[in-house]
Parts: C-alpha cells; structure tokens; sequence
C-alpha cells in the first residue's frame, strides 16, 4: 500500500464492516442516473475501486465482462467470497496510475469509479484522469460519481470537483454525455450532508 494514498489505510481497517455496508445498496438504484447510457452486455467493464463487488456482481449477472479492481485486500477477499462464481477478473491495483490493469493491455467499452475519485488529490486526478481515459475503447464510456461532502485530506478524503474533472476529461480529448446531481443511497451519507455529481464521459 502507498504512503501517498491515505485512504487506503482506513478502508483496510474497516474493510469487513464497510463490505457490509455497501452490499446493502441497491445497484440499480445506484446507478439510475445513468442507466439509460450504459452499454450493452456484454460489453467489457473494468470498475475501478470496486470495493465488496457489488456492482461487478450486478454487471457480471446481466452478462458484461467484468474486471473489478480495488487495492485493498480485505475488501478484495470479501468480494471474492460474496461473489464467487459470477466469473469476475479480481486484480489488485490502484490510481491514479493502474500499471498492473494496462499492463494486461485490454480496453473498456465501460470503465466505472464509484465513490472513489475524492480518494485522489487534485494531481493524482489529473494523472489518473489519462490513465482511465487510455482505457477506453473508440465510443467507451466512463462513468464517475464524484462526492461532496466534508473533506479530511489526513484520511485521504479530498475536494473532488465537478468543473476539475470535466477540464481534465475534456483536454483529454473526451466528451460529457452527462453531468447530474443525485443524492445518496446510503443513510448515512444522507445524515453527514453527502451528495453526489455523476459524470458520464465518451471517448
Ligand atoms: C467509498 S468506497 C466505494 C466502493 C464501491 N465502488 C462502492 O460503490 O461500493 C471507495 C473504494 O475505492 C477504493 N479506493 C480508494 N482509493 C483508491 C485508489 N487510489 N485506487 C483505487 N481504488 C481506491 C477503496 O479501497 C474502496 O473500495
């Protein structure tokens, strides 16, 4: 694990409790804002922190093929055993730059980061921003959900901002399909204030 991403730490600490957590979010609810722009089955997925697998699990159950990629291993192992069997690629990497992912050289109809991007600082976004746009394959799709909330740079939780991204996306030569605000799924989040901006960017 890297001493530049803080996040990581909490989410290794916590990795069992949070994987509960997460599976009781309703991925079709989750992604309503954006469903109408998903490619497809079996378009081929990589989704990016992909936590306890829930939403690799739902893509890989209509047919995509899925890889899901998360740095932590507690939350890798709890992904594995709650979603044996769904044919998932699990792969150990993380942002901003995935070396391991484009090493394997394969390009994504769809790349999905789900609550992640406001685990990089703004450099880390900017490099990570190429490196998930050099993912796509010609007319693939990422698909962002960007938090706002309250910000703990020492826990690796950093301003994660809507005109940023769309910047960096669109000096990369990338459009926007779609920019939303949604509120959040989890009651938790509700409580804290937290919501959301989806982003849907086309190569
Ligand atoms: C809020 S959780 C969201 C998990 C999942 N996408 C979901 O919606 O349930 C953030 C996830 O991003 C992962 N993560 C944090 N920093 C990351 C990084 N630099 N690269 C890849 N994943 C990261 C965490 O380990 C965690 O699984």
């Amino acid at each position: 694990m890297t001493d530049d991403l803080p996040a990581l730490r909490v989410y290794a600490a916590h990795g069992a409790a949070l994987a509960q957590r997460y599976e009781t979010i309703e991925p079709a609810r989750l992604f309503a804002p954006v469903l109408d722009l998903l490619p497809p089955p079996p378009a081929r997925l990589a989704d990016i922190g992909a936590g306890s697998g829930r939403d690799a699990a739902w893509f890989a159950g209509q047919g995509y093929r899925v890889t899901a990629v998360e740095p932590v291993a507690q939350l890798r192992a709890e992904g594995q055993q709650r979603h044996r069997d769904t044919g998932i690629d699990w792969i150990a990497d993380h942002l901003p730059m995935l070396s391991g992912l484009h090493r394997l050289g394969h390009r994504f109809d769809l790349v999905t980061g789900i609550a992640v991007w406001h685990h990089l600082d703004a450099d880390q976004q900017a490099r990570a921003m190429a490196g998930l746009s050099g993912l796509l394959a010609d007319d693939g799709l990422l698909i962002l959900s960007l938090r706002h909330g309250p910000l703990a740079p020492e826990a690796g939780v950093y301003l994660a901002d809507p005109a940023h991204a769309i910047s960096l996306a669109k000096d990369l030569g990338l459009t926007v399909l779609r920019q939303v605000k949604a509120g959040s799924v989890q009651p938790g989040n509700l409580v804290e204030g937290i919501d959301w901006t989806w982003l849907v960017l086309a190569r």
